[in-house]
């Protein structure tokens, strides 16, 4: 048997002060610390350590400041109704991460040491991890490439660093409705490309169409596909759900979109309750005649920051359609409880999804 790579830990001398669980939004505060290991050619990933939350030194060549070689994921620990901390799904992202590095040319880690890197911040900062109700800690690992070089092909050094944040539910009210813009003037990613990976260029690539959509008074963008612009891909930084008629749908993963940790954990759920569920191409014709017709029941986004966030009105080209009139469905409400029941460990966890992280007991 390997003995597992230590990870060190250098504490910080200057703990900042916590904020109120109640003033929490998204991912404005970040806690004490940050995991951080280093990757150069002929030595592979090495040093990985925790130490002080600090500013990272970069020489304005350093390569992913122009070409954008970095991905990262978005994972959470909660803190349950019995004291105990729980990542949801580590295993799960720290695989994703590194399918995300394979696209992007990045050296892939031990997924192992991966589990651990989150684990070993949890730990460092769980006095961080909020009490309140729909409140958590945001976890974000990010890989860079660190060269400093102009030219353009895949870095030899990278950083792989993991900060935190202690974050408020994403809707003050729970689960809240949201008006979404479907759009064929702007495309996100296509066959080939990004699309699958969680890199910084997929977001980039979203943000005109998001300041679009605003101003139209909606809150997140439908985005259809690269070539016909015609079937639905995700919506937003999610990926998306309907229900029409009887039927649960939701694209399929065909490298466009975001292999969802919620996403399959919703469809697990959904398959284990009986629903059924079909992961098929669906066009923007097909939503909006279901629409039209009535039989367009519930339709939600899926993500780790929001869970489920339900769509009450979808507009395209001029045309808008209230869904389920504009509140939020039984099965989008079910399932939101269902995954967040999970997290904070008031229902079973029947997929061993969660992880306990065990933290220092006082002296
Ligand atoms: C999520 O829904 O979890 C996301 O990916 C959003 C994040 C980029 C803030």
């Amino acid at each position: 048997m390997t003995t597992p790579t230590p990870i060190s830990l250098t504490r910080t001398q200057q703990p900042a002060a916590k904020p109120d669980d109640a003033s929490l939004s998204f991912g404005k505060v970040l806690t004490d610390h940050m995991f951080v290991m280093n990757y150069t050619e002929g030595k592979g990933w090495h040093d990985p350590r925790v130490v002080p939350y600090a500013p990272l030194s970069m020489d304005p060549a350093t390569s992913v400041l122009h070409y954008g070689q970095a991905v990262f994921d978005g994972l959470k620990a909660f803190r349950g109704a019995d004291g105990k901390i729980r990542l949801f799904r580590a295993q799960r992202h720290a695989e994703r991460l590194n399918k995300s590095c394979r696209a992007l040319c990045i050296p892939e880690m031990d997924v192992e040491l991966v589990r651990r890197s989150f684990e070993a911040i949890v730990e460092a900062d769980h006095d961080w991890v909020p009490h309140a109700k729909g409140t958590s800690l945001y976890i974000r690992p990010t890989v860079i490439a660190t060269d400093v070089m102009l030219g353009v092909h895949p870095a030899h050094s990278y950083t792989y660093f993991v900060i935190c944040s202690p974050v408020g539910a994403y809707y003050k009210e729970g689960v809240k409705p949201v008006r979404i813009l479907a759009t064929d003037n702007h495309v996100r990613a296509v066959q080939g490309g990004l699309g699958e990976a969680k890199t910084a260029a997929n977001y980039a690539a979203s943000l005109s169409a998001q300041q679009e959509a605003e101003k139209l008074g909606y809150t997140q963008v439908l985005w259809l596909d690269g070539v016909e612009r015609k079937w639905i891909d995700e919506v937003g930084t999610m990926n998306i759900m309907m229900q029409i008629g009887d039927e649960v749908i939701t694209p399929p993963l065909a490298g466009t979109i975001l292999d969802g940790v919620t996403r399959n954990s919703i469809l697990q759920l959904l398959r284990d309750w009986g629903v059924k569920v079909s992961e098929r191409k669906v066009s923007i014709d097909e939503v909006m005649q279901a629409g039209r017709d009535g039989t367009l029941k519930e339709m939600w986004g899926t993500g780790t920051a929001a869970v489920v966030s339900p769509v009450g009105e979808l507009g395209y080209k001029g045309e808008k359609i209230a869904i389920g009139n504009g509140q939020t469905g039984a099965l989008t409400q079910k399932l939101y409880d269902a995954i967040v029941g999970i997290q904070y460990g008031t229902a079973p966890d029947a997929h061993g999804w969660t992880s306990e992280v065990k933290v220092p007991v006082a002296a």
